[in-house]
């Protein structure tokens, strides 16, 4: 068997050498003082699980090296002294991240240590690591059920001791509206409660997130090199917006805010101008709350069934010349897209925002708008033709190891079982370029995203449940040129699930 350390992802190169470098307690890290948030995360995330930093002398040294590539980082473990170097703090992150699975073995029960509590014995070794991929991610789905930040955060953190560098927040959807808007206070009223269909006086779901828990969680994970990327999705799945501000739907209403699962044929009104003073308020806000470059817009699902008959929507086609209601969607993007420009900031959307004919100006998609793939089960030529024509990709395939709410495992009763499955050997082998790409085209992949909707995930611990350890299958095919051996991966992963049980997470174990 090859002699690898069982660190998830999988390092590009590593180089393991006889003997440990052994301290009692955590020891001191000193740098040249470029890095010193990056270690002061480090040291607060392993003394809230074993006790103060040792401080002095440092035995941890940390030192940037111009040379690295970006995110990336060297980490050299000998008897006497660890040393790690990176040419940014993203890669320093990296780098203590990987110490940190390291430290976190022990706690586990790994064969080499005596005294858990204290004494640790981590192997000499000289890592070298950077990602195959910028970007990525993991979403989680927050309008069909409110997870509380205390739980959003213990996950950011948990992400990032996979490289996981994006943390997507889905704030809205017809099932409940989470994301404050202060010119609009009927979407914290009303969008925000979902209410029990067999007896209405009782609310069963509802959530808002105050303006200060939203920056609490963008400052969480910036600390961990996490960019947060919020998503409104828009124009259809915003049956809950409809349910607060009726008259920006085609029919005025009355809406209410969805108990069902599935796909809804009110969206907002595209003949209506009040829906643009909506959206401008709801840019606004995620530009105060997300210093991030991102903000995913949605599109997905949108069907066009009142446009159809809506006679603002028609004379909305007359005016602008349009043939067929689709391409509605397509102006409305582009005037979306615009607005987030306006403010600084480049926009995603699923990619249902590529379909409808494109013969007109003003439907053109802008170009820096990112895609973020999703309907895997379909012709791959509209992903395949947006990365021909230059355009940046995201992959999430659903049926393709992405979609994490699907059942893991043969569970009748487990959560999830309401699906099919993705086992995680799907997310392991999870497609990020497909064989019809040209080496060209699949240049424009970005990286890969896990998502996580809650229709049916109606806990922090069920989500956890499917979370772990699919996640880690993702991050490495996310992070590592190097995976690709899915039975290394599994003997590594038995050691790496002792870690997050150490963390505190649920999981699944397939074997057990
Ligand atoms: C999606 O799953 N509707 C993007
Ligand atoms: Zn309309």
């Amino acid at each position: 068997m090859e002699s690898v350390l069982a660190l998830v992802p999988r390092p590009l190169k590593q180089e393991c050498a006889e003997g440990f470098f052994e301290c009692d307690g955590i020891p001191g890290i000193s740098g040249d003082g470029s890095f010193a948030e990056e270690t002061g995360v480090f040291s607060g995330q392993l003394s809230a699980r074993y006790g103060a930093v040792s401080g002095s002398p440092p035995q941890i040294m940390c030192a940037k090296d111009g040379a690295i590539p970006a995110e990336g980082y060297r980490l050299r473990v000998a008897a006497n002294r660890i040393d790690l170097a990176a040419a940014d703090g993203d890669g320093m992150y990296n780098g203590l991240q990987t110490l940190r699975q390291l430290f976190l073995s022990g706690d586990t029960g790994d064969v080499f240590v005596k005294n858990p509590q204290t004494h640790f014995a981590i192997p000499c070794v000289e890592i070298e690591d950077a990602p195959r991929f910028p970007w990525r991610g993991f979403m989680l789905d927050c309008s069909r059920h409110f997870y509380q930040v205390s739980f959003i955060k213990k996950l950011i953190d948990a992400l990032s001791l996979h490289h996981i560098n994006r943390f997507h927040w889905h704030l809205t959807d017809d099932q409940g509206w989470r994301l404050p808007v202060p010119e609009y206070p009927l979407l914290a009223e009303k969008a925000s409660k979902r209410r029990n269909p067999y007896r209405q006086e009782e609310i069963y779901d509802e959530g808002f997130y105050t303006e200060d828990e939203i920056r609490e969680v963008v400052a969480f994970a910036a600390a961990r090199h996490i960019t947060v990327v919020p998503e409104v999705d828009l124009p259809g799945h915003t049956v809950a917006a409809l349910a607060a501000y009726p008259e920006l739907g085609c029919t005025g209403g009355p809406y209410q805010v969805e108990y069902r699962h599935g796909v809804f044929e009110d969206i907002l009104c595209a003949g209506n101008d009040r829906i643009f003073d909506f959206v401008a308020a709801v840019f606004d806000s995620l530009s105060r709350l997300f210093p991030g470059k991102y903000v995913h817009i949605g599109g997905d699902e949108a069907p066009t069934a009142r446009w159809e008959t809506c006679p603002k929507c028609r004379q909305r086609m007359t005016e602008l010349k349009l043939n067929e209601p689709r391409q509605l969607q397509r102006w409305l993007t582009r005037r979306f897209v615009q607005m987030l420009t306006e403010r600084g900031k480049t926009a995603i959307g699923w990619d249902e925002v590529l379909e409808g004919m494109n013969d007109s100006e003003c439907t053109a998609l802008p170009d820096d708008m990112i895609v973020m793939y999703w309907r895997s089960w379909m012709d791959k030529k509209l992903i395949v033709d947006a990365a021909a024509a230059g355009r940046s990709l995201i992959m999430t395939p659903c049926d393709q190891g992405a979609y994490i709410n699907f059942r893991q495992v043969e569970d009748p009763d487990g959560p999830g079982a309401a699906y099919r499955s993705t086992t995680l050997q799907n997310s392991y082998e999870i497609p990020l370029v497909y064989p019809e790409m040209t080496e060209e085209q699949a240049k424009r992949v970005l990286g890969g995203q896990g998502n996580l909707w809650a229709e049916v995930i109606n806990s922090a611990m069920n989500a956890e449940y499917m979370i772990f350890p699919r996640l880690c299958a993702l991050a490495e095919a996310f992070w590592s040129p190097a995976a690709g051996d899915f039975a290394g991966f599994k003997r590594r992963l038995q050691v790496h699930q002792r870690r997050i049980d150490s963390l505190g997470f649920v999981q699944c174990r397939e074997d057990s």
